[in-house]
Formats: C-alpha cells, sequence, structure tokens
C-alpha cells in the first residue's frame, strides 16, 4: 500500500445506529478530494450499515475500531478478525490508547493481534503515543520506540508495507490541548526514522504516519501541512459531518 493522505475519524462509543447511520450517508454523498482516504472507525453495531453505504465508493471507507486476539472461542460479547473479514472489513484499529489504558492492552497482545489482521488482509491502523509525564521528562521518543520495538517490529519488510501508523500522543486525546505542528512533525520524522532504520528508506518513506489528538478544523491545515504528518486520526471533530468534511479538505 503506498504512502496516502488519510483522514480516519474515530467515532468511539458514540452515536446511535441512526444518528452514526445519517453521518457516515452525509461524509459518503459529500464531495471530497478524490486524492484523500476518509476512514470511518464506528462502533461493531454500526459496521455493516456503514459498510453497504461504502463498500463500492473508491476513497471513503469503513474500519473497525478493535478485534478480539484470539481468532474465534468462547468469549462472549468479543468479535472475531474473521467475523470483520467475512464483511470485506478493510480497516481495524490497533492498539488506541484507551484500549491500552482501559483493557490494559500490551505491546504483545498488539503484536498478536496485527499478525491476525495482516493474515486477513485487513490494514491495521496502529496507534502509539506517550502520556504526559513521559514527554516532561522528554522521553518521549524513546518511548513510542519502545512500543513499536515490542509491537510492530517483529513485521517482515512486505508485512509492513500493509501498515498504516497514527501517532497520539495521549496528552492531546479528547483533552482539546494538540500538539504544535513542530511537536508532530518531530515525532513523525523520528517514527520514520526508525521504519528507516529497520526496513530501509523507501519503506519508510512510504508508509502513512498519521497523527491524532484534538485535530479539528482550526487546526487541521497547519498539522497536515508537515512533511511527515500523512494524515489525521480524529475522535470528537470526526462527529460532526460538515467540520469533519473541513478537515478531510485540509491537505
Ligand atoms: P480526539 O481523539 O480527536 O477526540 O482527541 C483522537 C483519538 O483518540 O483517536
Amino acid at each position: 500500500m503506498a504512502r496516502q493522505k488519510i483522514a480516519a475519524g474515530n467515532w468511539k462509543m458514540n452515536t446511535s445506529h441512526s444518528d452514526g447511520y445519517f453521518l457516515a450517508e452525509a461524509l459518503t454523498k459529500a464531495k471530497r478530494p478524490s486524492d484523500v482516504q476518509t476512514i470511518m472507525a464506528v462502533p461493531y453495531t454500526h459496521l455493516g450499515a456503514v459498510q453497504a453505504l461504502t463498500f463500492d465508493k473508491k476513497n471513503i471507507s469503513v474500519a473497525a475500531q478493535n478485534f478480539h486476539h484470539e481468532e474465534k472461542g468462547a468469549y462472549t460479547g468479543e468479535i472475531s478478525i474473521n467475523m470483520l473479514s467475512s464483511m470485506h472489513i478493510p480497516y481495524a484499529i490497533i492498539g488506541h490508547s484507551e484500549r491500552r489504558e482501559y483493557q490494559k492492552e500490551s505491546n504483545s497482545l498488539l503484536a498478536t493481534k496485527l499478525n491476525l489482521a495482516l493474515s486477513k488482509n485487513i490494514t491495521p491502523i496502529f496507534c502509539c503515543g506517550e502520556k504526559l509525564p513521559i514527554r516532561k521528562s522528554k522521553r518521549h521518543v524513546s518511548f513510542v520506540k519502545k512500543q513499536l520495538q515490542q509491537g510492530l517490529f517483529h513485521l517482515s519488510k512486505s508485512e509492513i508495507k500493509n501498515v498504516i501508523i497514527a501517532y497520539e500522543p495521549v496528552w492531546a486525546i479528547g483533552t482539546g490541548e494538540t500538539a504544535s505542528p513542530a511537536q508532530a512533525q518531530e515525532m513523525h520524522a523520528a517514527i520514520r526514522k526508525m521504519l528507516a532504520d529497520k526496513y530501509g528508506q523507501a519503506i519508510a518513506d512510504d508508509i502513512s504516519i498519521l497523527y491524532g489528538g484534538s485535530v479539528k478544523p482550526a487546526n487541521a491545515k497547519s498539522l497536515f501541512g508537515q512533511p511527515d504528518v500523512d494524515g489525521g486520526l480524529v475522535g470528537g471533530a470526526s462527529l460532526d459531518a460538515p467540520g469533519f468534511l473541513e478537515v478531510i479538505n485540509s491537505f
């Protein structure tokens, strides 16, 4: 998969089924730039409806927010990768900081999930990012490097090409506080360098790295204008169609 401009909305546990449907319908019908891939990571209950709206469209599609690390079995309430793949869901978020925090998902568990997604041709959106004390003590780059080394870097060259990375500083998620464009660029360039050191420059240059953390219409342009920022993973601001369309048009 070649590097591309991506505006991914992460709805989290928001919207009723009908509100979600109308939001996805508005985004699907709207005029959007043809060179930007729009992705809507919706709750499980909405996947079928949003997949039906988008499956025949070129540059807008649906994503799952998560799936279980076992392929099947007695895991009441969980969703498997096979269920997603049987619906032809093209993308899945892996390792969002809220799951790392509340579900205690570890780097090694996320590595297992990456393997599962890739084995089913589902493109993972792999999240990484540091909390505030780590940023304050200037250990953010080494912290993220460890997340990548333990969660991602077991992949082969041909596998890593099919991964999208989302850098989301935890202190900027849902807080209204955003990393400055310079802070985002610093980390994105560092991540690309880590990828280059591990897989070679050509592969590193081909991987999309998204920024997440209070992206909104007012700051999207300056963030997406950074050379190593290929787009955004957008929470709150993706729940409003006109606002998210502004974000989509910010490249
Ligand atoms: P936010 O969420 O845009 O509401 O900060 C981003 C995310 O968690 O992906």
